[in-house]
């Protein structure tokens, strides 16, 4: 007899396997995105589900675009922190090592506010005023990323033709390894941050099946996304 764990298992591999096709299309289709686009890409889905919590009074909803928010913002934090900083510590020497420790410290701080909101509930009163002051960070981090240091490594990488495009689709790969929810404890800095990664990540992914998300009854984990 199936229990009610291994019935939503099976509903996730089903429906993990159906992704795993989309994106490989998808994939194709934005081979040629520069590694700039991606992650502005992300930034904009960030903002969407973002306004779509604070711009509701519907606990239901908040509950499941706050779980949204969280699950794209670890992924992409992590992205980051494995694909594009090291990146500028390659190609940018001294200059890109300062900025890539500086939007470390960055991540760190947005982080540790992630993990506080991901364990409130839409009916506790600070639950808007958390996403709030986190938000008014991350914003400020993401325009620093898209006006100085996506541009600065654009520029490095004109040197090495492809290597944008090559650095989006690791990106979006590693993007469906790591975890979806904050762990700051694991740091921001590779290899601790894979290590630490491969450890939390299944046990997210699993517990990302229970809880509720937009679209689908089920977590929208592991994706290409
Ligand atoms: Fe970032
Ligand atoms: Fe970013």
């Amino acid at each position: 007899m199936l229990t009610i764990g291994s019935a939503s298992l099976r509903a996730a591999l089903i429906y993990t396997r159906s992704r795993v096709i989309q994106i490989s299309l998808s994939s194709r289709i934005a081979a040629m995105s520069t590694i700039s686009d991606a992650i502005t890409k992300d930034h904009r889905e960030l903002e969407a589900y973002y306004k779509e919590v604070i711009n509701s009074s519907d606990h239901d909803h908040q509950e499941r675009y706050g779980n949204q928010f969280t699950w794209e913002l670890a992924r992409h934090s992590v992205g980051e922190e494995l694909i594009v900083y090291p990146a500028f510590e390659k190609y940018m020497g001294g200059k890109g090592h300062a900025m890539a420790e500086k939007d470390r410290i960055e991540h760190h701080r947005v982080k540790e506010m992630l993990k506080e909101f991901q364990n409130m509930q839409p009916n506790d009163p600070n639950y808007v005023p958390k996403l709030k002051e986190l938000w008014g960070n991350l914003e400020q981090h993401m325009n620093e990323e898209e006006t100085d240091d996506l541009p600065a490594l654009e520029q490095a990488l004109q040197k090495a033709k492809g290597e944008s495009e090559s650095m989006a689709k690791t990106f979006g790969f590693t993007k469906m390894l790591v975890p979806s929810r904050s762990h700051p404890s694991a740091g921001e800095h590779p290899p601790f941050e894979t290590v630490m990664g491969l450890l939390t990540a299944p046990i997210d992914h699993i517990a990302d099946i229970f809880r509720k998300f937009p679209d689908k009854t089920i977590s929208p984990n592991p994706s290409t996304k």
